[in-house]
């Protein structure tokens, strides 16, 4: 694949964030924006598909599965009707990065969805953007319609032949619409709940029909893709985690914010050295790596992980959305679980019973504390409902909630303990 001279920094996704009113078609097209669009559509799609597959790109949204390989799943009948489906649903406790991506430079997106749609054959696309991000739909609706106004979104874009509509759908704030077939179902006018997988999307999908659901982060990533090549991609991140990655990063840093650094970046450089430090000089105590669904990590691991897929996964964790908390020796890990099992039973959509019945219990425990009545065993209680609910629903959440949970009571068991069966009136802050 042919390079272009430019430096490869000016087009990481984050680079034209520091551009003033890059939000602005002219502005973004002025650093550049729309270029591999205008030089990739009409182009050979396979070429295009192939790109993505060789550079080793994994699903942003947290699943890391192979961007390339998905599109591979999906029917090559041009004719055929289809959707491209972008997941900005970003409800995972800890994950804004999507929500920053689109914030600052929604024009990223728009043209990885372009490039995206003409290599996949798909004539309509849907940006399903979650309810609270009632700002960032505006931002987008004014970039589609500048988009329109260009010629770059509609008929026969640029008079190439090729016919893409693209719309801004907004959830209604439920957890569970980010997980794909859920959201399938809310764009459907449906429940917002998940359908069992196989048939997996890019089969039957929205409406019956095959569906292309990928992540905004995974979606921007493709112009840079096309811009510079696959090898020029993978000279970033590991062997198995290739290229950039956006990291969300709160909790108790002196910066916290939202980071693009190569895959495998270690926790302790990004604690340090982009986020500034632990707070108040505060001891670190606990990382959850990849979003509340993700198992925490003790102060060793955390200092040893490198963020890529296979290094958490080794340490017991996942990447995820790369939502990275970290958390302080002042924090009592019980009010951390606490709030993450409240919001998991809150967000359960109530199909399967052992998610319906196990959050609900798991919370319950906590519950007890209040009224004084947990004991110390309910902690090997908690860790035997989370086992129980493993693998046995239709969706991850039961999953989500249950993987946390084990792994909290790995590292931290006497705190929980202590926790449960301390008054909650002498706990408060
Ligand atoms: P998954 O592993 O079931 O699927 C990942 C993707 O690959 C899906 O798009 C799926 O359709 C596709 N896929 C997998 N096998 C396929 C096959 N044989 N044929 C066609 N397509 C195939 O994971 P899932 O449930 O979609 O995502 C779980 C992850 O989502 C969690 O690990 C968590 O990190 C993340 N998550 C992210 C949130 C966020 O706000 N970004 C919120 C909640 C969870
Ligand atoms: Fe609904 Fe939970 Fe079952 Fe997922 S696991 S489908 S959220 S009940």
């Amino acid at each position: 694949m042919e390079k272009d001279t430019a430096n490869y920094k000016d087009y990481t996704l984050l680079s034209y964030h520091h551009i003033p009113g890059v939000h602005n078609i002219d502005v973004f097209e002025r650093a550049g924006g729309y270029e591999m669009m205008k030089k990739w559509v009409g182009a050979e799609p396979e070429t295009i598909k192939e790109e993505v597959k060789q550079s080793g790109l994994r699903g942003r949204g947290g699943a890391g599965f192979p961007t390339g390989v998905k599109w591979g799943f999906f029917t090559k009948d041009r004719a055929a009707k289809k959707y491209l489906l972008c997941n900005a649903d970003e409800s995972e406790p800890g994950t804004f990065k999507d929500r920053f991506l689109v914030e600052k430079n929604p024009h990223i997106l728009i043209e990885g969805m372009i490039i995206s749609a003409w290599a996949l054959g798909t004539q309509k696309g849907y940006i399903y953007i979650r309810g609270e991000f009632y700002q960032q739909a505006v931002i987008l609706e004014k970039a589609l319609k500048e988009a329109y106004a260009k010629g770059y979104l509609g008929k026969n874009i640029m008079g190439k032949g090729f016919d893409f509509d693209l719309y801004v759908h907004r959830g209604a704030g439920a957890y569970i619409c980010g997980e794909e077939t859920g959201m399938i179902s809310s764009l459907e006018g449906k429940k917002g709940q998940p359908k069992l997988k196989p048939p997996f999307p890019a089969i039957k999908g929205y409406r019956g029909l095959p569906t292309m659901v990928n992540n905004v982060e995974s979606l921007a990533a493709v112009p840079w893709i096309m811009r510079f090549g696959a090898a020029e991609y993978k000279k970033f991140g590991t062997e198995k985690s290739a290229g950039t990655k956006l990291f969300s990063i709160s909790g108790d840093v002196n910066k916290p914010g939202v980071i693009e650094v190569p895959l495998g970046t270690t926790l302790k450089e990004i604690i340090e050295v982009h986020c500034g430090g632990m707070r108040n000089g505060n001891k670190l105590k606990a990382v959850i790596p990849g979003g509340s669904s993700s198992p925490v990590l003790n102060a060793d691991d955390s200092y040893a992980v490198k963020m890529d897929y296979e290094d958490v996964a080794s340490k017991g964790s996942m990447l995820g959305s790369g939502a990275i908390v970290v958390i302080d020796e002042t924090r009592n890990m019980g009010d951390i679980l606490k709030y993450t099992l409240e919001f998991y039973h809150h967000e359960s959509c109530g199909q399967c019973t052992p998610c319906r019945e196990g959050t609900g219990w798991m919370e319950s425990i906590f519950k007890r504390r209040e009224s004084g009545k947990a004991q110390k065993s309910d902690i090997e209680l908690l860790d035997k409902t989370a086992a129980s609910m493993r693998g046995q629903t239709i969706c991850a959440l039961a999953d989500a909630a249950a993987m946390p949970t084990q792994g909290m009571i790995k590292f931290f068991r006497p705190e929980l303990e202590t926790y449960v069966t301390t008054n909650v009136n002498s706990n408060k802050r």
